[in-house]
């Protein structure tokens, strides 16, 4: 397995099935998707895209911290989960993040993937909250 930088445009067809099955495509393209300070992660296996991440340099005033990085649109092909593809981009992306002066990123964590993130050293902050047509979340921060 290998971890590469990717476009948010690659990012579209595993958002899409993960993410946003049965959705308008229009629904994967997030805010900030081309910003500068915006990266895309990718783990391929035999050259094929198989987990995805990415990561914003957006500031969330529940946290302190001048600097943050939000992290979302994190999904694995379902055929290839558990085998700690996103825990590697996680890996590789934490550092980049340090290296741009944060040293915290949070996100709004699916109920379903709270486990995932408290495996790879996120903590919950405040209550589930409802995002219409996708469930509950829960605010997540990791500091670095
Ligand atoms: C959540 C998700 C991104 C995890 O990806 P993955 O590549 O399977 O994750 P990893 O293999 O790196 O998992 C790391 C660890 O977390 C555990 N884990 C993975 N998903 C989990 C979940 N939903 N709940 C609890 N634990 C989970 C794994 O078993 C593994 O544990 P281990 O270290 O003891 O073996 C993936 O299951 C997914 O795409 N789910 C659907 C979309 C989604 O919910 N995305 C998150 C949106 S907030």
């Amino acid at each position: 397995m290998k971890v590469l930088r990717i476009s948010a445009r690659d990012t579209y067809p595993i958002r899409h099935q993960v993410l946003r099955p049965g959705r308008p495509i229009e629904t994967c393209y997030f805010d900030g998707d081309t910003d500068e300070q915006t990266f895309h992660l990718g783990a391929f296996v035999d050259s094929k895209l198989v987990s995805i991440a990415s990561f914003f340099y957006r500031r969330n005033t529940k946290f302190e911290e001048e600097n943050q990085y939000h992290l979302r649109g994190m999904a694995t092909l379902p055929d290839s989960t558990g085998r700690g593809y996103s825990s590697e981009l996680l890996k590789v992306a934490f550092p980049v993040i340090k290296q741009n002066f944060c040293n915290l990123v949070w996100c709004n964590a699916r109920v379903s993937a709270q486990g995932f993130y408290e495996k790879v050293g996120f903590e919950t902050h405040g209550e589930v909250f409802d995002v219409p047509d996708i469930g509950p979340h829960i605010l997540m921060f990791k500091k670095l």
